[in-house]
């Protein structure tokens, strides 16, 4: 922990001379691109460097968004994921705060979408079926039955175009996939942009764009799994949520929601009042029984107020807040129900069962297959796009 906070404050007051200097302004490239050396103390630029290669020769690029209050995040172009997070406590003390893996192999081995970009479409699909003006569509069928996050090949495991720029809201890496007319079974060539910017602030933003040549359906989002205490040995049950929903999607024993939409209030879904994320974990409730805690979608309060706050969390003993915004009808709240002890964490050990939680901003799961939930569906002529904030600061 020292010697990280050590090395951020090397890497500040440097960049700051190097500010007074020459500039830190430009993205460039790293002069070590192949080697995964530290790179340049170049707070302001984009680092770029090798994070292995895929088996059929195709290399993958670490892009590392910097802010010069020392907070940097880390992309690879695979799957668009974010593997690293670095950002201070309360004492300012710099740590990881997103779950992932040190090196490529594992992302490439079972990875379970951590921090990964999730497309066509995020969440289930009952069936892996649905119909669009008549005409059905049969998609691939990698959860049981069922249709999760884009299929056997999602956007989480495609290779972007990555191109990083510096704009005024701060460090950018504007992400670019054409996605083929049949892919996973979805009809339409769809072509993806999605821009992560980091601004000064601690602020992710992310802006999800698509354009699509048939009528299809699309449903972006981000499945980072976060642990505030820097401590993945840590679980999050002790992180304190507050959601602005009134509202949830109760589901059946696929997770496949019911169709009803569900009151919180008296049951362990109410988070509208600030609770740990373990108060009700495991109550005596057959919803959280279904999801093995949570693993459900919020229906968030503000439809149609755009753009809005819609969770909080905080971690009390680092001090750290994370704050989500977006523009989406829904949240998927996951706790890491699945995670079991089987995957190896960063810096050592392995990623216990709800050792991170996600906030996946979304459209309702199954929207294709149940017409009184927003539509998700992307006529040609149109573009699609969905956005969300997440902003990182602490007490
Ligand atoms: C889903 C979970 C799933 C997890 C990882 C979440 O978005 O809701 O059911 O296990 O992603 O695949």
């Amino acid at each position: 922990m020292m010697d990280r906070t050590f090395k951020q404050a090397i890497r500040i007051s440097l960049c700051s001379l190097l500010l007074l200097a020459a500039g830190c302004g430009g993205p460039k490239k790293d002069a070590d691109a192949a080697g995964g050396i530290e790179q340049a103390p170049d707070t302001m630029a984009i680092g770029q460097q090798s994070f292995g290669t895929l088996p059929d020769g195709r290399e993958v690029t670490r892009y590392s968004l910097r802010n010069t209050s020392g907070m940097e995040i880390g992309v690879i172009n695979l799957g668009g994921i974010i593997t690293d997070w670095t950002a201070p406590d309360a004492s300012g003390n710099y740590e990881d705060i997103v779950l992932g893996f040190d090196n490529l192999e594992p992302y490439l081995d079972g990875n379970p979408y951590f921090g990964a970009l999730i497309g066509r479409y995020g969440n289930r699909i009952a069936g892996g079926s649905f119909s669009l003006d008549g005409q059905a569509y049969t998609l691939a069928k990698n959860n049981g039955e069922n249709h999760l996050h884009g299929g056997v090949k999602g956007f989480d495991k495609v290779l972007w175009q990555a191109e990083p720029r510096q704009s005024d809201a701060g460090n950018t890496l504007e992400l670019t996939y054409r996605s083929p007319d049949g892919e996973e079974g979805y009809p339409g060539n769809l072509d993806v942009k999605v821009t992560y910017t980091l601004s000064e602030a601690g602020e992710l933003d992310i802006l999800y764009e698509a354009k699509t040549d048939k009528p299809t359906v699309v449903n972006l989002t981000q499945h980072s799994y976060f642990n505030l205490s820097g401590d993945f040995s840590r679980p999050i049950t002790d992180h304190m949520l507050t959601l602005q929903a009134d509202a949830y999607l109760p589901v059946d024993a696929g997770l496949i929601p019911t169709g009803e939409i569900r009151p919180v209030a008296g049951t362990p879904f109410d988070f509208t009042q600030p609770k740990t994320i373990g108060a009700e974990i495991d109550a005596d409730n057959p919803q959280i029984s279904l999801g093995g805690g949570y693993d459900h979608c919020w229906i968030l309060n503000g439809p149609d107020a755009g753009f809005r706050k819609v969770a909080t969390v905080t971690h009390p003993p680092s001090g750290r807040r994370l704050e989500v915004f977006t523009d989406e009808p829904g949240v998927q709240f996951y706790t890491g129900n699945f995670l079991d002890g089987t995957l190896p964490a960063k810096g050592g050990g392995t990623y216990a069962r709800r050792s991170g939680f996600c906030l996946e901003t979304q459209h309702y799961p199954d929207s294709p297959n149940q017409e009184a939930f927003p539509s998700v569906r992307l006529d040609p002529g149109e573009t699609y796009s969905s956005h969300t904030k997440f902003k990182l600061t602490t007490n």
